[in-house]
């Protein structure tokens, strides 16, 4: 591997050959992952590995049944997870106060953080990877079926097997939109359709605008993909979720 065109040429691979992700190569890599920088060096994330047909059957419909989740050879589901710090400071007699929204900032930062390293490990290491964001989204009902106890919330989940194929490269806003030196200047409107004109004017963006009956690709992310309402519920079941299992629990 190229590690100079690593970084610009990674993307996320979503189709995978049958060829098994060996159990003591998933675990080197893991154990490599958990190097990553963490709150106070106290590792607040635990990570789920479903490798059998029939968990990742029972998993699919969670995660809308994204294909990759059938199709992978393992996946990951990443966790903030302050019971185990719990447990130790309870069996060390110390008053611990993890279950407050700080804490949980610092596990979110702590599994995303380790689920990334891994990531680029697991790239390094030949294989493909593919996160899964609806895992916050269907939280609760993850949580049920991965028996996860209270303060063991998951977060992210990563498909991870051998490629089948090459995936498509992905582009990025150019760089200059995401440097703000000293202080933060605020975007003109000029500056923004700049920013986002070579997005808007792939074929990709074009085809989804017409296929959604949309007039511009900023409808198509904020009305079609990412809806108000569907934001406002999936955030209403993870507060209610997060109330009942994780926040303001000592109490
Ligand atoms: C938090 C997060 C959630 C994601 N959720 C999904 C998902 O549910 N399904 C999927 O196919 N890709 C998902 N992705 C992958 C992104 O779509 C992908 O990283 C992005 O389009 C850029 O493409 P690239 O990784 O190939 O450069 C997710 C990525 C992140 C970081």
């Amino acid at each position: 591997m190229d590690i100079d065109q690593y970084f610009s040429s990674r993307r996320t691979v979503r189709r995978y050959t049958s060829k098994e992700v060996e159990p003591a190569l998933l675990t080197r890599m893991l154990d490599e992952a958990a190097h990553a920088p963490n709150t106070g060096n106290m590792q607040l994330y635990s990570v789920i590995v479903t490798r059998s047909e029939e968990g990742k059957k029972r998993l699919a419909p969670l995660h809308f049944n994204q294909p990759s989740v059938t199709g992978c050879s393992v996946l990951l589901t990443f966790c903030i997870d302050v019971n185990r710090f719990n447990l130790w400071c309870k069996e060390g007699e110390a008053d611990a106060a993890f279950d407050n929204l700080q804490m949980f900032l610092a596990g979110a930062i702590d599994a995303s953080i380790f689920a990334q390293q891994f990531n680029t490990i697991a790239e390094m290491n030949g294989l493909g990877c593919c996160y899964l964001g609806t895992t916050a989204y269907n939280a609760p009902r993850i949580a049920e079926e991965l028996k996860l106890p209270d303060g063991v919330v998951p977060l992210i989940t990563l498909t991870v097997g051998y490629p089948d194929g090459e995936s498509p490269l992905s582009d990025r806003l150019p760089v200059e939109a995401i440097i703000h030196e000293g202080e933060y200047r605020q975007y003109t409107g000029s500056q923004i359709r700049e920013i986002y004109a070579t997005q808007e004017a792939r074929d990709d963006s074009r085809r989804f605008i017409a296929e959604n009956g949309k007039s511009t690709l900023a409808q198509v992310f904020a009305e079609v993909r990412y809806p108000r309402a569907t934001n406002e519920a999936f955030s209403k079941t993870l507060q209610e979720y997060l109330d009942a299992t994780y926040l303001n629990r000592q109490k």
